[in-house]
Order: structure tokens, then sequence, then C-alpha cells
């Protein structure tokens, strides 16, 4: 079913329902206006916490905080009626314990009107997922490249490669055991996402991984253009917002100078006796 057919935004379950389908529809926001702009096309929304390098300036996310989550969060739902919303459990928020995982992300659920949580972590965080689901909380996991982990991964290379790919599979099906509705499968070869994919029953949604995911994932910024630090092999470019954005500010910042702008059609007349309208 297409976003645009649909009434109301779907839930967790229907997104599951959607393994093997067609492709699962998805991209990152963090302001109301983005999110009304990609409302009627995404299956669900991502409250990433990219947010912090892309919004933020952070040089990762390793400094994004729940309030930062939370703030982002309310901001687009706002901007939702068709999306679903998921909301990053930024890091330290939920490795600690599951009781910790649970207190924030029940904060996150009721703060923000979040149909779901995403949290990082495969085998590790099979507990924590578990406790979730079971209190109510619908997860979707995150494996493979995990940026909140760039200092133990050794940075942002491809995961799961050769051998490493048996423990990332482990992950996989771990997160699936423990109940998450989906799993995004970040940075990984296409063969293992494809063989991912075969093997566990919840949606895969790919990033870098494969045209064979059960759906995609990008982060808007940087499909719009608007994020240019760097450019990750796994991103289309849909447009250059980023250089039309320059454009229109040095035109702007031309004419204030030439005295060009306000023009006429900009200016208030003055009503009062004696003066031209
Ligand atoms: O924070 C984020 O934007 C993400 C996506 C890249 C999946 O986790």
């Amino acid at each position: 079913m297409s976003a645009t057919a649909r009434k109301s935004a779907p839930l967790p379950d229907d997104i599951r329902a959607r393994k093997g389908g067609v492709p699962l529809v998805s991209l990152t926001a963090y302001t109301t206006p983005m999110a009304q702009v990609m409302d009627a096309h995404c299956d669900f929304v991502l409250v990433g916490d990219s947010v912090g390098m892309v919004l933020h300036g952070l040089p990762s996310t390793l400094g994004v905080t729940l309030e930062m989550m939370i703030l982002h969060g309310q901001a687009v739902r706002r901007g939702l009626s068709h999306a679903m919303m998921v909301v990053d459990m930024p890091f330290g928020s939920y490795e600690e314990s599951p009781a910790q995982a649970f207190r924030n992300a029940a904060r996150v659920m009721a703060e923000t009107g979040a149909g779901a949580v995403k949290l990082e972590g495969g085998v590790a965080m099979e507990e924590t997922i578990a406790f979730l689901v079971r209190r109510g909380i619908p997860v979707m996991a995150h494996i493979g490249l995990t940026p909140q982990s760039i200092n133990t991964l050794g940075g942002y290379k491809v995961q799961g490669r050769g051998a490493a790919g048996e423990a990332l599979l482990a992950d996989a099906r771990a997160v699936t055991r423990a109940g998450a509705f989906a799993v995004v499968l970040e940075k990984v070869p296409e063969t293992l996402a494809d063989l991912i994919t075969a093997e566990v029953e919840i949606p895969t949604i790919g990033i870098g991984a494969s045209a064979g995911c059960d759906g995609q994932i990008l982060v808007v910024d940087d499909m719009l253009g608007l994020f240019t630090a760097f450019k990750a092999k796994f991103v289309k470019r849909y447009a250059d917002l980023g250089e039309q954005a320059e454009l229109a500010v040095a035109a702007y910042a031309t004419e204030v100078r030439a005295r060009q702008f306000p023009g006429p059609e900009h200016v208030f007349g003055d009503a009062a006796p004696g003066k031209k309208a």
C-alpha cells in the first residue's frame, strides 16, 4: 500500500507485515517543515541521532542527549500525519541496563508521540530489546555499522566482511528473537545483507546495504545535498539544495549591498495625511 493511500500512520506491526513486499521507504527528519515534505512519501520517518552531526555540527553522534532527541521528536511529530515516527535512543541512554533503557524510552514515547524507538546493537542488546518490547515499547534494531560505537569499531568502516559476517548474522537473529519489529542494516556487504534479509522474519532496512533489503533509509540532508561535509559511497544525491541555498544567500548579499533589496514591492507606504500611500 502506498503512503498516500493510507488513512493513518502505520503501526510497528504494519511495518513488520511488509516483510518481502513492496520496499519500505524511510528518511530521517529533525524539523517540522522537513517532516511535512516527506510525510506523504515515507512509511516511517526516523528522528535519527545523526541530528547531532547534521544540524548541530557535532563531530559524531556521541554528544547527542535525550533532551535533544525529545525536542526534535516533538518537532517532527507536528509535521506528520501519515508516516510512523521512530526516534533514536542516544548514546548512553539505554546501554547500562534494561531498566535504564525502559525509563528513557518511556520518556521518548510519552513526550514525543513516537510509534517506536530505535537502538543500536545486536546480541549485546537482546535482553534490553526483549525487556522493552514486553513492556509495550516497540523497538527497531540497528546493526552493522553502529555509529555510537565508532571508538570500538575503529571508524566508519564496512562491517561484516568475511568471517565477521557470522557475527552480524547472529546479531540479526538475536534482535529478531528479542521481538524487534524491523532491523536497520548499515554499511554491510550486499551479499550479507541479502543473506540476513532471507534469514530473518522481520523487515531489514538498508543503508549502504542492498537493494534486496525490505526497505531503505537515508539521512535526508545527505540525499538533498544539504550536508556536504562528506559524502558516503552509499548516498545518492537527489538534489543539490546546499549549492542552491548558497547561491540564494550570495544573491541576497549582493542586492543588500547594492541597495536593490528591499525593492518598492517589499516596503510599506505611509497613509498619514499629506503622504503618498
Ligand atoms: O541516526 C541516523 O540517521 C540513523 C540512520 C542512518 C539509520 O541511525
